[in-house]
């Protein structure tokens, strides 16, 4: 009975995990919300998902230590103390940022940027630490003892230079962090056979871009150019129903010895689209 703690499944690619993994009753998945209320009902209102009783729905804010803690504790009564797989997708995807390179940003808005970078920190690095930290008495019980985080290829430097993707400065500045705390806590328990990988799951379409301005679109518009640059056959984003099934399959075939505190694709390499 594999045991799934998936951080993030109100809405997005985290709602999509939810749905896919719950497909088969062997599996135990405990998605943390920030509003159980409302995902219970977009869950109860699901055709799919309303009578899977293998779903359990905890609420967690995931800047409040003391929620992940009870999320935990909460987890160990779910499953009998032990996890096989934990998942940190929740994120902050600022729109402040979304359009703009850094020097733009910073030129007009400077307390503004430090303002999104910090939220940005607190939200998709510093609450990671603690929620790995919270739930690895859990994982170091469990079999499969996979703890991924989802990354994105704008952190990927190389990519970043070689396009001059100047895009989302802010979130990719918080999101290379989060790719040196997946290796960090793999130099911490490579040796327990715990497998800390960061996932990007492609471009994927989840809305985040459904309320851009005519000039927003047009500098998205520039960046999608750089992307078929990049990757001739990228025609768009992709669904979250096609990348979950592609993320999966990564963090189902990578090992420990091999891909301990990587961070690739959804197509399991360093090609992000
Ligand atoms: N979509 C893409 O193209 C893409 C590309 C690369 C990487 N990613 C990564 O994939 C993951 C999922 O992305 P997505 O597109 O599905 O994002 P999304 O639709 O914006 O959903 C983000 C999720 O994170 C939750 N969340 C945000 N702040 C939180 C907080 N402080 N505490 C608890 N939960 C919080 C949200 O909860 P609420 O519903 O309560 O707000 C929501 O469920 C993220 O890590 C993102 O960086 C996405």
């Amino acid at each position: 009975m594999p045991s799934y703690v998936i951080a993030g499944v109100a809405r997005g690619i985290g709602y999509e995990f939810l749905r896919q993994i719950s497909s088969d009753p062997n599996n135990t998945v405990i998605g943390t919300v920030r509003n159980k209320a409302e995902t219970s009902k977009k869950v109860s209102e699901d055709a799919d998902l309303k009578d899977r009783s293998n779903i359990h729905l905890l609420e967690a804010e995931l800047t409040n230590y003391e929620a992940l803690k009870r999320a935990a504790e909460d987890t160990a009564k779910i499953t009998g103390g032990s996890l096989d797989y934990l998942v940190a997708s929740a994120a902050y995807v600022s729109q402040f940022d979304a359009y703009d390179s850094i020097g733009v940003l910073g030129t007009n808005k400077p307390q503004e940027l430090e303002d999104d970078l910090k939220k940005a920190f607190d939200i998709n690095v510093v609450a990671v630490i603690h929620l790995y930290n919270l739930f690895m008495p859990l994982i170091l019980k469990g079999q499969a003892k996979k703890v991924v985080a989802i990354s994105t290829g704008m952190a990927d430097a190389e990519l970043v230079n070689k396009y001059e993707v100047g895009m989302g400065p802010l979130y990719a500045i918080s999101k290379t962090a989060l790719n040196m705390v997946v290796a960090k806590f793999n130099a911490q328990y490579k040796k327990d056979g715990v497998l800390f990988l960061g996932i990007s799951p492609g471009v994927v379409d989840t809305g985040n871009f459904a309320n851009a301005t005519e000039d927003q679109l047009k500098s998205m518009g520039g960046m999608m150019q750089k992307f078929v640059e990049y990757a001739p056959h990228f025609a768009g984003p992709i669904t979250p129903e096609e990348s979950v099934r592609a993320v999966r399959s990564v963090w189902e075939k990578a090992t420990v010895q091999e891909n301990g505190g990587d961070f690739i694709s959804h197509y399991g390499t360093k090609q992000w689209l």
